[in-house]
């Protein structure tokens, strides 16, 4: 694959996972800065699966393709967190679910289409099918993408901004009919098993509790803070809970096991929070699950001005023909490391992070010490 030739390079470009708001700014900075260079670019659509199905045909990204997708959420390419081409859902000869190992025929399709380069937007999962890749001989870039900010070696993924501030919006909202009806209002928020978006709601938002995956929590803790604040004055109060939040010697809430090579799907534990507190506070106590709205919707600014700097800067990284890097933010400045030092280890919360510092020094609580 990466035979220089006269011909201009052809890039492949794919949307991996959940999609982030800023997706498509990524795209629309990378076929522009693209086209500049001199290269190709062409859309696998459902991730993987526009390389895996030969049916589908690669979509020409150019610069009339990526006009007026600046504030768009979702991605134009589709994404999907089921096409993993190392296990890829199938059916057996009994009609079952299987998953088998389509990796061979993706390294054809990419022969077959004359692909030098593929750019893989995505998280955690996505780099470590790139790295994957890469072993195979693919030249692999990576961006970094996920609303949970929780990929190792970029000090922030797009996409979080516009999820943390949608959080946040949600506890400015609830603080007032929680004040209305003295009642305790519980925001569960997404982040799987990094509390970044529930710290960042709860410290912008002004919330009294903070339940996150880091910290397991003790229910009673809770509760004698909501007391405490009733005896001083506040009879409501305002919790955030993460979704991979749990009661110490407890489990994550789960609504389905993950399927071979899958996470499981989290759920439930704001509602969990809930049972544990009636019966022994005096308020009402209500639950709102932000879910997929955190995903959805406008970008905000910061996520666009992230996407965009990422996007050019993976252009000039194929132009240069500078593979097995992944772009990033370090500080202010984008710059690029390489792809496998993303994958393995997520960016969890540190019991000594500032920001949790941050919280407890507002008084607000964690749920442990
Ligand atoms: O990783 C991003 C994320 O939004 C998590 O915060 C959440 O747990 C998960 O994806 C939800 O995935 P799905 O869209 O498959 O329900």
């Amino acid at each position: 694959m990466n035979e220089r030739t006269d011909r201009r390079r052809r890039v492949c470009v794919l949307t991996g996972g959940g999609d982030a708001p800023g997706l498509n700014a990524v795209l629309r900075a990378f076929v522009t800065a693209s086209e500049r260079l001199g290269l190709d670019v062409l859309g696998s659509e459902d991730s993987f699966a526009g390389l895996v199905d030969p049916e589908r045909v690669l979509v020409p990204l150019d610069r009339n393709r990526v006009r007026g997708i600046l504030p768009r959420g979702g991605s134009i390419l589709g994404c999907s967190n089921r096409a993993n081409p190392f296990a890829y859902p199938s059916r057996d000869a009994a009609g079952q679910e299987t998953f088998i190992d389509v990796s061979e025929r993706v390294l054809r399709r990419l022969h077959d289409e004359r692909i030098d380069i593929l750019v893989l937007i995505g998280g955690d999962g996505t780099m470590s099918l790139g790295a994957r890749f890469m072993e195979k001989g693919v030249s692999v870039v990576g961006i970094p993408k996920t609303i949970d900010n929780d990929l190792m070696a970029t000090d922030m993924t797009f996409g979080f901004d516009t999820a943390a501030s949608i959080a946040t919006w949600a506890v400015d909202n609830l603080h007032s009919t929680a004040e209305a009806h003295d009642r305790v209002m519980i925001v569960e928020v997404m982040g799987r098993y990094a509390g970044w978006i529930a710290l960042r709601a709860a410290i912008a938002g002004g919330a009294d509790v903070v339940l996150i995956p880091e910290i397991p929590y003790d229910i009673q803790r809770v509760a004698d803070k909501i007391r405490r604040r009733s005896r001083q004055g506040s009879a409501f109060s305002m919790v955030v809970v993460g979704e991979g939040a749990r009661p110490a010697n407890g489990d994550f809430a789960i609504v389905q096991q993950g399927r071979e090579g899958h996470l499981p799907r989290l759920g439930g534990a704001g509602h969990a929070v809930a049972a544990a507190l009636e019966g022994i506070v005096d308020h009402e106590v209500r639950v709102t699950v932000l879910g997929h709205l955190q995903r959805g919707g406008i970008p905000s600014s910061f996520d666009r001005m992230l996407g965009t700097r990422l996007g050019v800067h993976a252009a000039y990284l194929c132009a240069e023909g500078r593979f097995g890097r992944m772009v990033a933010l370090h500080g202010l400045e984008i710059s690029h490391v390489p792809l496998q030092s993303a994958v393995g280890h997520s960016k969890v919360v540190q019991p000594d992070d500032d920001l949790v510092r941050t919280a407890r020094s507002l008084g607000i609580e964690l749920g442990a010490e």
